[in-house]
């Protein structure tokens, strides 16, 4: 596993170093970003402050390895056809803003709008894509935010949806090609069409796929309900991105336990979502830190080996492909580098027992017995021969990742020979689904 690993890695490596590709494969990117927490009341030393925590607290080190600014930085109106940041907000410079976020360990990353202005009323970057590209890579970002504010008329544009943002992408080729650079990943923040998910990887690296997150339970159940639908979108080469991390109990006045965080964290991280937290982390609370801090989920987040979300097998409640914004699917696995991933939802208030049969996974062996990790308890718990039954707390979720571990045993005396039934038979064609 380990030399399969590192060669993914090399790989990874040798992608990013040969191509001017904004297709090159990317692993989900993991950070903060600031808007969520702080909306326009950004400068320089909040953000910094952040930073440091990220980096005091363990959370550069678990991987969340980016910090990005989003909306508000700017000043109101350009100068000299050029965006210009707010000289109170970033009393050294933007230069120098990213050179202090560098040099405690992080990646940059900065926000625009495809249309005329940002959501937040500064200068968007329609008819100014080559210039603002060259704004942004010179005060050191390495990757955009693009939001979706202040469209401007089909007699200007001649274009859909997909054409404003294609030309930030072209752009942003276009300027990594002329001086010999990576190119900036591209964000899109458009939300609400869920067309996106059929284009987005053709422009950039990440989509979101709702409306801005809450910090509400309601609001977590209806966007795993959303990308419950889209999740085969994610692979290594664009994301299906969830919206910020919302980990906290009172943060940004919401309420969420430790256990809707927890099923928060899972979804978002299982299904190969962007790890941005938007959270105060001067406010966070130790158990919600710890949350952000679960390396065994993080690991499959960035999985160099299979970069495929896990998927719904059985919704549960409801019946299949039904969908439901406070009850959305129950039974989810993928494929890792290490086992198979299962998460299991309970979308009721109360504790319920859910159970499946392992075979029910489209990635588990018939006749194999496998070992369970439980990767919020941080625990091996015994093997699985045939089916799990776990009892999830409300709103709460079980991550578990399975090990092959070997034909089911002899002694388990199984009745059935086949865990599907139907059209099981004997060599000779007698089914055991058929009473004779
Ligand atoms: C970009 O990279 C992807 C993945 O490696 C590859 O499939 C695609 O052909 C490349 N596109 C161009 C224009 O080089
Ligand atoms: C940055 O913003 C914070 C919070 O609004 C404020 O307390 C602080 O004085 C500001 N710092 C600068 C340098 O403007
Ligand atoms: C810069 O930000 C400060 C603080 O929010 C604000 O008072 C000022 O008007 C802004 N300056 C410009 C040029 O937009
Ligand atoms: C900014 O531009 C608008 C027009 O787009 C103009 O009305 C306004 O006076 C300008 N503000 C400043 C501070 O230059
Ligand atoms: C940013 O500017 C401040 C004030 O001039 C300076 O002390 C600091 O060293 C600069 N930081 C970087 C990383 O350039
Ligand atoms: C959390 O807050 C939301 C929005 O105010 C509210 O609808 C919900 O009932 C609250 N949940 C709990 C458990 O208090
Ligand atoms: C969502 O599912 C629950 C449980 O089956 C059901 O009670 C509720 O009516 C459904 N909501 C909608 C809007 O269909
Ligand atoms: C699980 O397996 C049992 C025994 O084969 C079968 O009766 C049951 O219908 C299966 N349940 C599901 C949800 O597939
Ligand atoms: C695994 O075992 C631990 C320690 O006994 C326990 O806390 C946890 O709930 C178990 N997990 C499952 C899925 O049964
Ligand atoms: C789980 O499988 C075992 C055989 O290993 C069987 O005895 C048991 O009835 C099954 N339970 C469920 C809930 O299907
Ligand atoms: C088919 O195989 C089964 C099990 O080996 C045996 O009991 C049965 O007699 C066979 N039937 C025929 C028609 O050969």
């Amino acid at each position: 596993m380990f030399s399969l690993a590192l060669l993914a890695s090399l790989l990874l490596t040798c992608h990013r170093a040969d191509a001017l590709n904004n297709s090159v494969q990317k692993l989900p990117r993991l950070g903060y970003n600031t808007w969520n927490a702080f909306a326009c009341n950004i400068n320089s030393s909040v953000v910094l402050g952040q930073a440091q925590i990220m980096k005091t607290s363990g959370l550069l080190d678990a991987g969340y390895t980016a910090v990005h600014l989003d909306d508000c930085y700017a000043n109101l109106n350009r100068t000299d056809g050029k965006i210009v940041a707010n000289a109170t907000k970033f009393p050294d410079g933007m230069k120098n803003f990213t050179n202090s976020i560098k040099a405690l360990g992080f990646e940059t990353g900065i926000y625009s709008d495809s249309g005329w202005l940002t959501c937040g009323g500064y200068p968007g970057s329609f008819n100014n894509e080559a210039t603002d590209v060259e704004t942004f890579a010179e005060w050191g970002f390495e990757y955009l935010k693009y939001d979706n504010c202040y469209i401007p008329f089909d007699s200007v544009t001649r274009q859909n949806e997909l054409g404003r943002y294609q030309r930030m992408a072209e752009a942003i080729a276009a300027y990594a090609k002329k001086t010999k650079t990576l190119p900036i990943s591209l964000a899109l923040c458009e939300w609400g069409w869920q067309q996106v998910q059929l284009w987005g990887k053709t422009v950039a690296q990440s989509w979101r796929v709702d409306d801005d997150i809450e910090p509400f339970w309601s609001s977590i159940a209806s966007i795993i309900n959303q990308a419950s639908f889209i999740a085969p979108q994610s692979d290594f080469y664009g994301h299906n991105d969830l919206d910020m991390l919302q980990v906290g109990n009172t943060v940004n006045g919401g309420n969420l336990t430790i256990e809707e965080a927890r099923s928060h964290f899972t979804a978002w991280a299982l299904l190969k979502s962007p790890l941005l937290i938007g959270t105060d982390l001067k406010t966070i609370g130790k158990d919600y830190l710890n949350i952000l801090l679960n390396k065994e989920i993080i690991a499959i987040n960035q999985d160099p080996v299979v970069g495929a979300s896990i998927t719904p097998f059985r919704w549960g409640i409801n019946p299949d492909l039904v969908s439901n914004s406070s009850h959305p699917a129950q039974y989810w696995s993928g494929q890792t580098q290490t086992g198979v991933v299962f998460m299991l939802l309970n979308t009721l208030d109360t504790p319920a027992p859910l159970s499946f049969n392992l075979t029910e996974s489209w990635a588990i062996r018939a006749g194999r017995q496998y070992h369970v990790r439980d990767l919020w308890a941080h625990t091996d718990n015994g093997t699985a021969v045939r089916n799990l039954t776990v009892t999830v707390p409300g709103h709460g979720v079980a991550a578990l990742l399975l090990t092959d571990a070997g034909d089911e045993p002899a002694s388990a005396g199984l009745e059935n020979e086949c865990a599907v039934w139907s059209q099981c038979s004997t060599h000779n064609g007698t089914r055991l689904d058929i009473p004779a």
